[in-house]
């Protein structure tokens, strides 16, 4: 039999989210946070730009607060809004207070306070950042005090493969009690049991062909929570960044908008701007009026990539505010104090998600959801710039409390659950099904629901969801289970709900440019998805003893 684990909180997750809940959540508390690969491999890490909060005297929170309902085009729900941009100078401090670096200057008093830079939408500088890779930071620093804590346990290499859920196990009660995990170790399919379980495990971007994020955001908690009764919400705001690096050798390299905050320029590979025909705020713009500029002016000029040029700023504090930019740059041949930097759109974040309140509760009982893989109402239509860093603190803390006064009120209790069952499957024959639709799939997304999109492309795409995921859940039905199937199961489920979710706007938005409906509706309305009985039933799959 299988290792089974009981523990108070499960967290599904190491990266900012999942890390800052464990720590928000009292120590006496017993505690598993868990990472399917390395701990640090999620998308906090690769943070480059920082974490927006109003810090400047001159600046003011009702400004974050309407910078961030302007980039959101209609869609953000502003109490949400006010609840997180009012939570970031705390959620700074907390940061700092767990040892979290953020770069410093002196001001006119000769007192110390923090360097603050300025993104895409932001009119005003309040983006606190550790150098250019402040993600890094966050993560480092709350690793090392998670590693502290004696009744935190952290499994690396665990994957977790579905929530258990009560009615669906027909236990008595209701509501999430844990989740199945694969330890890609071992192998083996491991039972975590939890009073609460916390989704912590980030976006999907991965779904693209071409992304900013790494390997593993698959979106693996929002197909999970979706198969476990969760509702999704607007998963059809896919945020593409619009500058990645554009160089054979570079996979997946972000070049941080806050270049463009110091005064870097697009340019189109004549080396005029292009970006003042687009919009008043130019190449500050909100993310998603630039992205589809430059893929409009690529598309245009039949051009590969556009350049980003930041030869006219001090070479010095370029390489002081920007060292991983300028090494990585180099290292690849382009010296960015002398050389545009050739850039292209990429998948960057997903907006939508598992639909929570405002302590990030979702829809089943004693299960939460908090950070990319949540949609809680932030983010509108189009993320702003480093608003993301700073919803997973402030949803942390707030989910933390949440489960802190509900264990207060009914304590842990045991109950029995049954083990993973292997008995009627195969090891898998054909490993080339995975990489041949992990690969077909990443293509269409690309091509058909991308940046700018089409009714009849659109359907195009869900002619072919529909198709490869029947045959990947045949697969899953009756072959044994590995990491590389689960993603893509996952991936798969989550590209069928961005298409639904596209084809069901009748407008164009934010994120979301159909031609076929180019104005905006006078309604903004969220695209709520629910996973009705019928439709979870129709792609079952159970693969536990009952
Ligand atoms: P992640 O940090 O992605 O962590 C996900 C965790 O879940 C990982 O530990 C992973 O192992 C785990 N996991 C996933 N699936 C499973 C599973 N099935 N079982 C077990 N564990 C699982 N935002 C900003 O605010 N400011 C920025 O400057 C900024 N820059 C960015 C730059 C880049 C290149 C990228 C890619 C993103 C950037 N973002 C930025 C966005 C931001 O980094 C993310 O939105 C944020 O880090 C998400 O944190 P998270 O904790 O929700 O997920
Ligand atoms: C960047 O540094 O450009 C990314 C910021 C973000 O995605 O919030």
């Amino acid at each position: 039999m299988s290792a089974q684990h009981r523990f108070d909180v499960l967290i599904l997750g190491s990266g900012a989210a999942g890390l800052a809940t464990a720590l928000a959540l009292p120590e006496h508390l017993s505690v598993a946070l868990l990472s399917k690969g390395p701990l640090a491999a999620g998308a906090t890490s690769w943070a480059q730009g920082g974490i927006a909060a109003v810090l400047d005297g001159d600046d003011h929170l009702d400004n974050h607060i309407q910078d961030t309902l302007a980039a959101g085009a209609g869609l953000c729900h502003p109490d949400i809004v006010r609840q997180v941009v009012e939570g970031g100078p705390g959620a700074i401090e907390w940061l700092a207070a767990r040892g979290v670096a953020f770069d410093q200057e002196q001001s006119s008093d000769g007192a110390a306070r923090y360097h603050l830079t300025q993104e895409g939408g932001h009119g005003h500088r309040r983006i606190v950042h550790a150098a250019d890779a402040t993600g890094r930071a966050v993560e480092d620093s709350l690793l090392a005090e998670a590693q502290r804590r004696p009744r935190l346990t952290v499994f690396e290499d665990h994957l977790a493969v579905d929530l258990l859920i009560r009615e669906k196990l027909n236990l008595p009660g209701s509501g999430c009690v844990g989740a199945y995990v694969l330890n890609t170790l071992t192998e083996q399919v491991e039972t975590f049991q939890a009073t609460h379980t916390v989704l912590a495990t980030g976006g999907a971007s991965k779904v693209y062909l071409y992304t900013s994020n790494p390997d593993g955001a698959t979106g693996d908690g929002i197909a999970m929570g979706w198969r476990g009764g969760c509702r999704v919400a607007n998963m059809e705001f896919n945020q593409f960044h619009p500058t990645c690096l554009y160089h054979p050798e570079a996979k997946s390299f972000l070049i941080t908008e806050a270049l463009r905050g110091e005064g870097g320029l697009l340019r189109l590979p004549s080396g005029a701007r292009f970006m003042d025909r687009f919009h008043p705020q130019a190449e500050l713009a909100p993310r998603d009026v630039v992205a589809r500029a430059i893929d409009h002016e690529m598309k245009r000029l039949g051009a590969d990539c556009l350049y980003l040029d930041v030869t006219h700023l001090p070479a010095e504090r370029l390489k002081h505010h920007f060292p991983n930019i300028f090494a990585r740059c180099l290292e690849l041949g382009i010296d960015i104090t002398k050389a545009p930097i050739p850039v292209v759109p990429a998948a960057h974040y997903t907006c939508g998600g598992l639909v929570t309140d405002a302590r990030g509760r979702t829809d089943v009982p004693q299960l939460y959801a908090v950070g990319e893989c949540a949609f809680t109402g932030l983010h509108g239509a189009n993320r702003m710039a480093s608003n993301s860093l700073l919803e997973c603190i402030v949803f942390a803390k707030a989910a933390a409390e949440d489960i802190v006064r509900r264990l207060e009120k009914a304590p842990s209790r045991e109950t029995t659950l049954p083990s993973w069952d292997e008995s009627r499957v195969t090891d898998s024959d054909e490993d080339v099904v995975i990489s041949h639709n992990w690969e077909e799939l990443r293509r269409f997304m690309w091509d058909y629901v991308g940046i700018v999109r089409t009714d009849k492309r659109l359907e195009r795409a869900q002619h072919r969801i529909k198709m490869l995921r029947r045959e990947i859940h045949e697969y899953y039905a009756h072959h044994r289970i590995s990491g590389d199937l689960l993603e893509l199961r996952n991936l798969a489920l989550v590209a069928e709900l961005i298409i639904e979710g596209a084809l069901a706007r009748k407008e164009s938005r934010g994120l979301h440019y159909n031609k076929d409906y180019p104005e905006c509706s006078e309604a903004p309305r969220d695209t709520v998805l629910s996973p009705s009985p019928l439709r979870l039933d129709a792609l079952a799959s159970h693969r536990w003893r009952t």
